[in-house]
């Protein structure tokens, strides 16, 4: 999942940086920019899920994959000032169902990429998918365009859990689907949640077992959270685990997935050695992202300052704005000041099991390390944060009580 940060509408100036001393932190200056990497949001979904709040939208009948594609053309074009020459190391088609694009339009969108930025060669390309939109010969055309990573939405393996939750597709789609996924591309990654409304820890452990049992590379495992505006915020599901259920369910899964070969490297996501996802680790060491498509978010770092964007969210009125070419298709567009980079920071790095290098903050906000010493010190005394001065980490205590550790970091 992209990981968003609120930011004010466009049009609101910008706070300056402060250069005075104290709290105030001078504007950011950086001297080298960080990896980039590119999003692509894909709006619609076959059905929409009574869980989910992400910016995704009942297709009626087909998706219009033509206007679709021409106003993704008007959107990067009108980008690419802002990324022109910069390598891309990673690309993430997420929805939305990206499965619902054709097998030529997905090459069209691809080709699209690769004419007019500059991808690596052995760039990781993630799609995600809906066991309930999968079909073999689709996975291999796609494939052979160059997705390299299907992330399948598998949520459970119990068909009754699956019915709740409001699923296109029964657990029998889902076994079919993966072995389908792994068929065609080399990378599959299965999204799994807990905490579901009457789930037991059995039940939990059985649904991560048979993920395992795929001989899967990458495990995301998702708490199902009650979003604002969704129909289960509205009528909430009866009998949801409480919290130490919960929290014995994360043990009990990141026991399993150890045994499996798989370790836990960020909050909810589990991987063998040399398969992590490199786009969403790009993300958490606060790298750099385009984000185009309808509600799409992009961080973009520049020598003097830290951009972040989002994209109009309605489907129909970001294809209009797009093609009309007259940036209205930028919802919100503004400069991250140098006294919130820290938690912006933070609030990511410190979500990767191992941290990051220490020399990341100052290379990556701008601001010097030794600008927030106060707070390093205030979280390592709580023993939060670990003490050694080469990485920023959080001690297995801090990442049990992460908010608290990032929330030192705000200013
Ligand atoms: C964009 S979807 C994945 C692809 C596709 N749309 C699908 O659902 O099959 C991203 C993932 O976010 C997770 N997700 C969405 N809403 C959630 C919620 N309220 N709580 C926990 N996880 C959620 C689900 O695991 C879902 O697979
Ligand atoms: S299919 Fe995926 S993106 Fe679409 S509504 Fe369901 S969880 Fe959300």
């Amino acid at each position: 999942m992209p990981i968003t940060i609120p930011i004010r509408p466009a049009g609101a100036a910008p706070t300056p940086g402060r250069a005075s001393a104290g709290a105030g932190l001078m504007r950011p200056g950086l001297t080298s920019l960080p990896p980039l990497s590119v999003y692509v949001h894909v709006p619609w979904c076959v059905r929409k899920c009574p869980y989910c709040d992400f910016n995704s939208h009942a297709a009626d009948g087909e998706i219009p994959e033509r206007a679709y594609l021409d106003a993704l053309r008007a959107d990067l074009e009108q980008a690419l000032p802002q990324v022109w020459g910069r390598q891309v190391t990673s690309v993430f088609l997420g929805g939305g169902t990206p499965s619902l694009l054709s097998a030529a339009g997905l090459d069209e969108l691809l080709a699209m990429l690769r004419a007019y930025l500059n991808l690596w060669p052995d760039a990781e390309i993630t799609m995600e998918a809906n066991p309930g939109t999968a079909e073999a010969g689709r996975f291999r055309d796609y494939a052979a365009s160059g997705v390299n990573r299907l992330s399948l939405g598998i949520q459970s393996f119990d068909d009754a859990q699956l019915r709740a939750l409001g699923r296109i597709h029964d657990a029998g789609q889902a076994r079919r689907a993966i072995a389908m996924a792994q068929a065609a591309v080399p990378r599959v990654n299965l999204d799994l949640m807990f905490a579901l409304p009457g789930q037991t820890l059995q039940a939990c452990q059985a649904d991560v077992r048979v993920a395992l049992s795929h001989g899967t590379e990458h495990l995301s495992l998702y708490h199902l959270t009650m979003e604002p505006n969704t129909v289960f915020a509205k009528f909430p599901p009866e009998h949801l685990p409480d919290d130490d259920t919960a929290a014995a369910m994360q043990d009990e899964v990141e026991a399993l997935a150890a045994e499996a070969g798989l370790a836990r490297y960020e909050v909810s996501a589990y991987a063998r050695p040399g398969a992590r996802c490199r786009h969403n680790v790009n993300y958490w060491e606060f790298g750099d992202y385009l984000g185009i498509g309808p509600g799409a978010h992009g961080k973009l770092s520049f020598h003097d300052r830290i951009l972040r964007e989002a994209r109009t969210r309605n489907p129909e009125r970001w294809m209009a704005a797009a093609v009309a070419r007259d940036g209205s298709h930028i919802a919100e567009s503004r400069e991250s000041t140098a006294d919130e980079l820290p938690f912006e920071f933070m609030l990511n790095v410190l979500r990767l099991k191992e941290g990051v290098p220490a020399t990341y903050f100052a290379e990556r906000t701008g601001v010097s390390l030794a600008a927030i010493a106060h707070q390093l010190e205030a979280a390592t005394g709580k023993g939060l944060l670990d003490a050694d001065p080469t990485r920023l980490k959080a001690t297995p205590r801090g990442w049990a009580f992460l908010n608290d550790l990032q929330a030192l970091f705000l200013n």
